[in-house]
């Protein structure tokens, strides 16, 4: 009797545990979906300044060279707004919710045009290592807020500027995409290694001054993306040297052929928690 007791509280506090991974799962990508909208309005209040302060240049001075540098400015932060817009947040906007194959070069491509500015702020030069790959199967939403979480590691992880590598393989014989980002920055120390991608993890005091980072949420959320995908995430890094996070994604199987890992990709909220491994 005590045992069946103890089996209903289990089972309550089981479907408690998932009903909170699954709050928590939602707070992150809330969290990714405000950074990118921190982002975009900070962009986007950069390409007005720029903006305002050419039309006054232009209104100021009567010359044709420097009305014509004017407007030349002028366009081309007008361009680079469209294309926000149009590109990332019209992408983030259409993607899918389900996996689907999905060109995983763009949504590097986008990431990076949106973060540009900030890595620049950072004294961040960002190497982009594009190979071709077939499409991988994925939802690109959340392959994004992945990158996003981890090139914002990186970056952070770098407080004095300096170099990242993001790069894309392909790997024909496993099946699979390869995505790495790497940064030659503080590293991680062992003994925090295995604990990474726990849930509320963090060394950072709290959000840095654009606002990021210091919950501990990051890694958790893109490891379970990761592993929902079928896909693997697996972390190298040394003290003083780096750190390097490397993705491997299933390649989307080809038009016409039976579909299987989209069947297996609930977005589950299990994953191992201190999974992670250095190699
Ligand atoms: N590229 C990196 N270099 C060095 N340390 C890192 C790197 N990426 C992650 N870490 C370490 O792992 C911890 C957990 O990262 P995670 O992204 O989960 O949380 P966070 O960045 O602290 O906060 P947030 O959830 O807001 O992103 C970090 O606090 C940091 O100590
Ligand atoms: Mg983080």
């Amino acid at each position: 009797m005590t045992q069946s007791a103890d089996q209903i509280s289990n089972g309550q506090l089981v479907a408690e545990l998932e009903a909170t991974r699954r709050q928590l799962r939602d707070a992150q990508q809330m969290a990714a979906l405000g950074e990118l909208l921190g982002t975009t309005t900070h962009e986007f209040n950069n390409i007005l300044m720029s903006v305002i302060n050419y039309a006054k240049m232009g209104l100021r001075h009567s010359d044709e060279a420097t009305r014509t540098k004017s407007l030349e400015k002028i366009l081309s932060a007008g361009q680079r707004a469209a294309k926000i817009t149009k590109t990332v947040l019209g992408a983030a906007r259409n993607r899918s919710e389900s996996p689907e194959p999905t060109d995983l070069a763009t949504i590097v491509g986008d990431v990076m045009m949106l973060l540009e500015r900030e890595m620049r702020k950072y004294r961040i030069a960002v190497d982009c290592e594009l190979q071709p790959t077939p499409p991988a199967l994925a939802v690109g939403n959340q392959i994004q807020q992945v990158l996003i979480n981890l090139v914002i590691n990186a970056r952070q992880a770098m407080p004095e500027g300096g170099r990242m590598l993001v790069r894309l393989q392909n790997d024909p014989a496993a099946k699979v995409i390869e995505l790495t980002v790497r940064d030659w920055g503080t590293g991680i120390a062992a003994d925090k290694l295995p604990h990474i991608f726990d849930r509320f993890f963090t060394t950072k005091d709290g959000p840095d001054a654009s606002g990021k980072g210091g919950t501990g949420l990051g890694l958790a959320a893109c490891k379970e993306i990761i592993d929902a995908h079928g896909g693997r995430i697996r972390v190298e890094s040394t003290v003083g040297k780096g750190t390097a996070f490397v993705i491997k994604l299933p390649v989307a199987p080809a038009a016409g052929a039976s579909n299987t890992v989209a069947a297996a990709l609930p977005a589950t909220g299990v994953f191992n928690a201190g999974a992670s491994q250095q190699t």
